[in-house]
C-alpha cells in the first residue's frame, strides 16, 4: 500500500494566512526551523497508478501539482483520482471537492451523517449536481463490514466511528453522533499490511484501541500539544477537547495512549499551526523523537 501525505496541517494550514503567532510569523520570516504545511489530506493506492483521496482539502490544487502520479496522463483530461473518502464534513476536509468540479462525476464515500451535512449546511452534493453528474454518493456504513473502491481492488476499507466533533455549521456541533467522524482501518490484502487513519480523534475508546493494535501503522490526530493551546497562544478560546481533538500532552493524552503501541509505526497528522512539534528545535519535538513518534509532512511517502 502506498500512502502519500498531501497535506499535514490542520484547518488554516501552516503558516495560517491571518495568523501572526510565534510559529506562523517565525516560518514566514525564517527565524523558525519548520516546514510549511497544507491542509489535511492523504492519498492511498495499491499499485501506485490509481489513487483514493482521503479527504479533499482547500489546498487540493497545489497538492495535485506537487504529486505527478495524480496528474493527467491517460486521456486529454483526467486524473488518477479513483474516488474520495471523507472522514467528516469539516471544511478543511471537504472544500477541495469544489476544486474538482471540472472532473465530475466523482464517487464520494461518506457516512449518512456527513452526506446530510454536505446536502444542507454545506450543500456540496446539491450544488455540484449541476456539474456533469456531480458527486455520486457511495454510503459508508458503520456495521464494520469492509468496503472496496474498485480501482484499488486490493485495499479493504473499514469505517470506525470516532468520538470527535461535528463541524461548527452542523446541527450536531457539540453533540456528535456516530457517523459524524470516522477513522479508517485499511488493509492491503496482498501484503497483509494495514493502516489506521484518524485525523480527527477526540477520545480513544476500547474499540479504537483494538483497531490500533491490529494496524501496522497509525496516522493519528496531531492537532494540539496542549488541550488549552489555543488559549495559551491567545489565538482562540476553544479547548481541544471541545473541538474533538485529543491533545498529545497531559494525562490520558496521545503520548500516553501511544505507549501501548511499541510495534506500530506512529505518525501524527492534521497539526495545528500553534503546535510546538512543528518547531524542529522544540523540546516537544525532541520528546516525540525519543518516543519514536513521527510528525507527518507534506510529501511524506509511507509504503506498507
Ligand atoms: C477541526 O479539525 O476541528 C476543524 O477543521 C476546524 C476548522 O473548521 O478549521
Ligand atoms: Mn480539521
Ligand atoms: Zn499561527
Amino acid at each position: 500500500m502506498h500512502i502519500r501525505v498531501l497535506g499535514s496541517a490542520a484547518g488554516g494550514g501552516f503558516p495560517q494566512w491571518n495568523c501572526n503567532c510565534r510559529q506562523c510569523a517565525g516560518v514566514r520570516n525564517g527565524s523558525l526551523r519548520a516546514q510549511r504545511r497544507t491542509q489535511s489530506s492523504i492519498a492511498l493506492s495499491d499499485d501506485g497508478v490509481d489513487w483514493v483521496l482521503c479527504n479533499a482539502s482547500p489546498d487540493i490544487r497545489a497538492q495535485l501539482e506537487s504529486f505527478p502520479p495524480l496528474q493527467p496522463a491517460r486521456r486529454l483530461r483526467d486524473s488518477a483520482i479513483a474516488g474520495v473518502v471523507l472522514m467528516d464534513s469539516q471544511i478543511d476536509h471537504c472544500t477541495g471537492l469544489l476544486s474538482l468540479r471540472e472532473g465530475c462525476p466523482h464517487n464520494v464515500w461518506c457516512t449518512e451523517r456527513v452526506h446530510q451535512d454536505l446536502s444542507t449546511g454545506f450543500a456540496l452534493f446539491t450544488m455540484l449536481s449541476h456539474w456533469n453528474g456531480g458527486l455520486q454518493w457511495q454510503p459508508v456504513r458503520l456495521n464494520r463490514e469492509p468496503f472496496r473502491i474498485p480501482a484499488c481492488y486490493h485495499l479493504r476499507f473499514c469505517a470506525i466511528p470516532l468520538i470527535s466533533n461535528a463541524p461548527p455549521y452542523s446541527p450536531n456541533r457539540g453533540n456528535p453522533q456516530p457517523g459524524d467522524n470516522i477513522g479508517l482501518f485499511i488493509e492491503d490484502q496482498r501484503s497483509g499490511a494495514s493502516l489506521f487513519y484518524a485525523p480527527g480523534l477526540g477520545q480513544v475508546d476500547d474499540e479504537v484501541l483494538d483497531w490500533m493494535q491490529r494496524a501496522d501503522c497509525l496516522l493519528l490526530d496531531g492537532t494540539l500539544w496542549r488541550d488549552d493551546e489555543m488559549r495559551v497562544c491567545e489565538v482562540g478560546h476553544s479547548l481541544g477537547s471541545e473541538m474533538g481533538h485529543l491533545a498529545q500532552s497531559g494525562p490520558g493524552g496521545m503520548l500516553e495512549v501511544l505507549e501501548a503501541f511499541p510495534r506500530q509505526r506512529k505518525v501524527l497528522i492534521h497539526i495545528n499551526n500553534t503546535n510546538p512539534i512543528l518547531d524542529e528545535d522544540s523540546a516537544e519535538r525532541a520528546l516525540l523523537v525519543r518516543r519514536g513518534i513521527e510528525v507527518a509532512y507534506d510529501g511524506m511517502d509511507i509504503v506498507l
